[in-house]
């Protein structure tokens, strides 16, 4: 096998995508599927996950739908169980469940100081717990086994100030910061096996955030034309073109990176505006 092909190989290893049942976590999963990764498709619809891991049985790939909400530990146990009991194993975990949640977004015509505290719990927990909670569970596994790569998905909110979103954007930063930590902790306990990175998207066209981008019509909204005329390719992301940057964070080709945060963004983070 030629050196590319074998130091970014995901063949057979067992990978985790929360989230999956979504835009982003489901590309991923779908991608590393296609380059011969097992993959666990974890989201709170049952049928949700079992309609992504047909799709991508049908495709010739290997895929197991394990119905399990981030927040619930004993859910998360479930599924490793079920999947060392069938794989054996856990090679790579995507935490890609999470997302904004709108009570805690200001809107123009409304006032931090009236911002509910719920919503910003939900925020925090939906993104930060629910990124710690797999990471104990499956994260055990790669530490037992001395071998694993997890791989939070943070946002373009962590580092550049976004208007509206001030839960979401807590809870990312704390994804950035929890990255660091946690790969010097299983570096340092657990051996350079253990490895813990970030990819950052842009701005991709989700459930979630489609109003807010596009209009009915699908021309840009106000925001979405903000966006496009700071980000210096001048579009939103494919889903897709975050796979490449999974398998590189999840294969060998990365065996002496851990603790980064890697934009996929169309140069966004990188521009002033001017
Ligand atoms: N779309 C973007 O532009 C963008 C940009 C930067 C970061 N992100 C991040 O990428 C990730 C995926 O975003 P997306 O756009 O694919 O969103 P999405 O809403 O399409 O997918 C999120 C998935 O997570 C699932 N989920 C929610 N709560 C869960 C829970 N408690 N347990 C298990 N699953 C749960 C949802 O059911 C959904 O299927 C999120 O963390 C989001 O914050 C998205």
């Amino acid at each position: 096998m030629d050196y590319v092909s074998s130091a970014f190989s995901v063949q057979d290893k067992v990978t985790i995508v929360t989230g999956s049942t979504g835009v982003l976590g489901g590309a991923m999963a779908h991608g590393l599927a296609r380059a011969g990764a097992k993959v666990v498709i974890v989201g709170r619809r049952v049928e949700r996950a079992e309609e992504v891991a047909q799709a991508i049985d049908r495709v010739g790939g290997q895929a197991m739908a394990a119905p399990g909400d981030v927040l619930r530990s004993e859910e998360l146990n479930q599924v490793r169980d079920r999947v060392l009991s069938q794989w054996g194993r856990i090679d790579i975990l995507i935490n890609a469940a999470g997302g904004n949640v709108p009570a805690a977004t200001i809107l123009p015509e409304q006032s931090f100081f009236d911002m509910p505290q719920p919503a910003f719990e939900q925020v925090m927990d939906l993104n930060l717990l629910g990124t710690v909670l797999p990471s104990q569970v499956f994260g055990r596994v790669m530490a037992d086994q001395g071998a694993g790569s997890i791989i939070n998905i943070s946002s373009m909110a962590a580092q550049r100030i976004l208007t509206r979103v001030v839960g979401y954007s807590a809870a990312k930063a704390a994804i950035d910061n929890f990255t660091r930590w946690l790969a010097v902790e299983a570096a340092r306990k657990y051996g350079s096996g253990v490895r813990v990175n970030a990819i950052a998207p842009g701005f991709f066209i989700g459930e979630q955030n489609r109003r807010l981008l596009l209009n009915e019509d699908e021309s840009l909204t106000e925001r979405g034309q903000q966006i496009i005329q700071h980000t210096p390719m001048g579009r939103f992301g494919e889903a897709d073109e975050l796979v490449g940057t999974a398998i590189w964070l999840g294969s060998a080709a990365s065996q002496f990176i851990t603790g980064i945060v890697v934009p996929v963004d169309g140069g966004f983070s990188a521009f002033s505006g001017i």
